[in-house]
């Protein structure tokens, strides 16, 4: 099982968004369906072994975060615009709750941000996909529960950096460049992809 936790410090958690003007409308929530494709579909497919989180900070209703669980979610397509609606839906519909609620379509949204998260993640190594850290490759990771926080556009806030210091979250990098974090996505599920296939 594999997590993946994506910060949205001004990406609406509210669905009062325009899907023709993402970027413009929705404090960025574009970025965040970049990094739920790079998380959950491969070529002709859904990661039925990854969930992902998108942490909600912007707008009225913030702070929300949206559950995407590979196991069972139906309807995941690679383009922006039809996750946009997919996720607009799951906004407008859901029941309130600090719990996540009944989950449509695998997507399931809960009152609260990094903490419902952590709440809800069981256990888990978890890792912060950080610039400048120790590389990935230099180090050991875990393939079988691996918990990755992303920063957005903006990076994280100092609230969640100290949040996730005091869970144990170990820092890693993934090369000299800063990359988008749907890159950074890709990047880490690669190296796990690699890791778990040679160890069996
Ligand atoms: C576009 S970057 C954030 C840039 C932001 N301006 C900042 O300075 O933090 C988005 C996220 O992707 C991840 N990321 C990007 N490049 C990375 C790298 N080289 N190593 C580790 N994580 C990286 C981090 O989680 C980062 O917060």
């Amino acid at each position: 099982m594999r997590s993946f936790v994506v910060i949205g410090q001004r990406a609406t958690a509210s669905p009062d968004f325009l899907i023709g003007d993402l970027p413009g409308t929705s404090g960025r929530l574009d970025v965040l369906l970049r990094c739920l494709r790079a998380a959950l579909l491969v070529s002709h497919g859904v990661r039925r072994d990854t969930t992902a989180y998108f942490v909600l900070l912007g707008g009225p209703r913030a702070p929300r975060t949206l559950r995407v669980d590979g196991k069972v979610a139906e309807y995941l397509r690679p383009d922006e615009r039809a996750l946009a609606t997919l996720v607009k839906k799951a906004l407008a519909t859901a029941p309130g709750g600090t719990a996540f609620g009944a989950a449509k379509h695998g997507l399931a949204v809960a009152d609260g941000g990094i903490d419902a998260v952590l709440a809800d993640l069981g256990e888990v190594t978890p890792y912060i996909l950080d610039e400048g850290a120790a590389d990935v490759r230099d180090g050991p990771l875990d393939t079988r529960r691996p918990a990755f926080f992303v920063g957005d556009h903006l990076g994280f806030d100092d609230l969640t950096r100290a949040r996730l210091a005091s869970i144990g979250a170990t820092p890693i990098g993934l090369g000299p460049v800063s990359v988008h974090a749907d890159d950074a996505i890709a990047i880490v599920t690669n190296e796990v992809d690699r890791r778990a296939q040679a160890s069996g």
